[in-house]
């Protein structure tokens, strides 16, 4: 349709796919930690409880709304200890781990006043009725950035749009050149999202999240998920109850002895730490600092068919 001022004429530009986002209608903002903070200024909490094994850029918000923090123990169903009594106008904070956890969130919904739910693993679980969730799309779909917000309050910050065309170089490298050769503008990028402000999600994010097979995304995730563990159910220090889980974001795999991470990326197998930054704020004895030497989080996602996940097993099962 024509709009008066629209450019008619000039190059094409780049075409992408006109589908449909997977949550249209939630707050659509910039990062994942933006949205932490976009809650955290909406509803003025005065203390935050967050977990150990936390992901290190969710202390950007705090740290810039000075907001004091509390750290809580998991246990080793990474379920959330509080044996402690919350304080007044204060939130607990609890991350869908791996996409594993959705149990766990129905049931801290039941019981716990101010929470807010980290999905940014867990990008296909609905958010539970009431409780404020935010997600992270990068970590489940080739973007730059983007996150989205469910929340229940009306009040709204007025943002202006990012522009995420500075932030895609690594994702066009891994199409023309290799995962690896884009690598280090993916450590540049993600570097680049450090310390922004909350901005709305760029156009450019938004039209390629509507280019998404969803459906095609969380069948093949799920499929490869109940491979491997499958093959590793026996062996797993965490258990895993499948009945709960639909598009997971990882396999984790939690299993004795340090090196196994080494080992796998000399075969080519790229695991990430979850989270270098734990083994800074726990010591030794302490689970967490054993989650974070030892957890080994086994890629599932739509890039990669069973007999990937064959080769992952039969290279672990070798080691
Ligand atoms: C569990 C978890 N939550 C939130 C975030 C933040 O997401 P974003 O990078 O979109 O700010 C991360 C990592 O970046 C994470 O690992």
């Amino acid at each position: 349709m024509y709009t008066e001022g629209k450019t008619i004429g000039g190059y094409l530009e780049l075409q992408l796919p006109e589908g449909k986002e997977h949550y249209p209608s939630f707050i659509h903002l910039n990062t994942g930690r933006n949205a932490f903070e976009y809650l955290l200024r909406i509803k003025k909490y005065s203390l935050v409880y967050l977990p150990y094994f936390s992901c290190e850029v969710l202390m950007e918000p705090l740290r810039k709304l000075k907001i004091p923090y509390r750290f809580y123990h998991i246990d080793r169903k990474l379920e959330p200890l509080i044996n402690f009594e919350p304080e007044f106008n204060s939130c607990l904070m609890y991350p869908n781990y791996f996409g594993i956890k959705t149990e766990t969130v129905r049931q801290l919904s039941t019981r716990v006043d101010h929470l807010i739910i980290d999905n940014s693993q867990a990008f296909f679980q609905l958010p539970v009725t009431g409780v404020d969730t935010f997600y992270s799309c990068r970590k489940f779909f080739g973007v730059p950035d983007g996150a989205y917000l469910y929340t229940e309050s009306n009040t709204r910050l007025s943002l202006e749009s990012d522009i995420s065309a500075y932030r895609c170089s690594h994702l066009i490298k891994s199409i023309d050149l290799s995962i690896e050769t884009g690598y280090y503008d993916y450590l540049k990028n993600n570097i680049g999202l450090g310390n922004n402000a909350i901005k709305k999600m760029s156009v450019l994010s938004r039209r390629m999240l509507c280019g998404i097979d969803y459906e095609a995304c969380r069948k093949i995730r799920n499929e490869n998920f109940e491979h491997l563990h499958t093959a590793f159910s026996g062996i797993n220090e965490l258990s895993i109850d499948l009945k709960n889980i639909d598009g997971p974001m990882a396999y984790p795999l939690l299993l004795p002895g340090k090196g196994l991470r080494a080992a796998l990326i000399a075969k080519r197998i790229f695991i990430a730490s979850y989270w270098p930054n734990v083994l800074e704020w726990t010591s030794e004895e302490m689970f967490e600092n054993y989650l974070a030497n030892n957890l080994l989080a086994l890629p599932i996602d739509h890039r990669y068919s069973r007999s990937d996940m064959d080769q992952i097993i039969q290279i672990i099962r070798k080691l």
